[in-house]
């Protein structure tokens, strides 16, 4: 299994994803379940949100990890960027807390950009990290002049990850963000790695060479998708799966490794970007 590195714990570079998780009763029993084959499978980070459902991706998560030891575990949660000031950052992240039943988090995430001043974020994420209540802070959806902007305030640079959408579809970051992340030794999270089980250009599933890809590693294109997106080192990936065959696939997905001539063929189907794009966000 491919591994990564995030404050300096050692992990299995496929995580859990949770976006619209526990939002229907009746699939939630199929979620919890998904959760925990993940988990048992090898994966120990989970990815949730104080704005995934309002809370209802927390609580399922809660539910999801009662039989584990929460330290074996990696969680990352998220603040929304209205709450991310002196006001309400700590509140929000108590109520977090709470709902996933923890009393720290390993990764907490400014979700995206907004009004409040970044400085004053950071201020507070770095108080929260002094308190015990997470162990390292990071950013999502950072584009590269984010990142330098970042990096010039007192303690930028104390931010262990950026989380960002990334998939063989949308490879838009590796013009000039992803070389600035390896240079600063900042990981990537790589968010919506299946895009949204290639529901956003429908280009992905019905494409001849990754079937082919698929055929040679006796896998499915989704499971080529994401292993294509931690092919290289310093990338975490997190798919959602609700169901437990997927989240197993996903798992499993973390072992198969590329030749030259597959990487190159992908790359022809899906090219490598030649200019700076806007960063795509979902
Ligand atoms: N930071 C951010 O702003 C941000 C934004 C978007 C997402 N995220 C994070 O990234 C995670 C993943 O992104 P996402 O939820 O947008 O989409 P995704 O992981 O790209 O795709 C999820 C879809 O793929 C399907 N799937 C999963 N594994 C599969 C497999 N092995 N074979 C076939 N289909 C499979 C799922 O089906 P089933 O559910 O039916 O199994 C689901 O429909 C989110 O859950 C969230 O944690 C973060």
């Amino acid at each position: 299994m491919k591994m990564v590195k995030i404050n300096h714990r050692n992990l299995p570079a496929v995580g859990i994803g949770t976006w619209n998780l526990g939002d229907s009763s009746t699939t939630r029993q199929d979620e919890i379940a998904a959760v925990q084959a993940a988990i048992n499978a090898g994966a120990r980070v989970i990815d949730t949100a104080e704005m995934y459902g309002n809370g209802r991706s927390e609580k399922l998560i809660s539910q999801a990890i009662q039989p584990f030891n929460r330290e074996d575990l990696f969680i990352i949660d998220k603040v929304l960027p209205s709450n991310a000031g002196k006001a309400n950052l700590e509140h929000r992240l108590d109520r977090s807390l709470k709902m996933v039943g923890t009393d720290y988090f390993d990764l907490y995430l400014l979700h995206w950009r907004g009004s409040i001043p970044l400085a004053e974020t950071v201020i507070e994420l770095e108080r929260m990290q002094q308190k015990g209540k997470i162990k390292s802070w990071g950013v999502s959806n950072f584009d590269t002049a984010d990142m330098k902007e970042l990096w010039k305030l007192p303690d930028g640079n104390h931010c262990v990850a950026n989380e960002d959408l990334y998939n063989l579809d949308e490879r838009g970051i590796e013009y000039n963000l992803i070389p600035w992340m390896n240079d600063h030794q900042v990981p990537l999270i790589a968010y919506s790695p299946l895009a949204e089980a290639d529901t956003i250009s429908g280009k992905l599933t019905h494409n001849k060479v990754l079937q082919e890809i698929a055929t040679n590693h006796s896998a499915s294109v989704y499971q080529i998708m994401l292993a294509w997106t931690i092919r290289n080192d310093n990338v975490l990936t997190i798919p959602k799966a609700g169901q437990k065959e997927h989240a197993v696939d996903n798992v499993t997905a973390g072992q198969i490794t590329f030749t030259a001539d597959e990487l190159t063929a992908l790359s022809q189907e899906f090219p490598t970007p030649t200019h700076k794009e806007p960063l795509a966000i979902i």
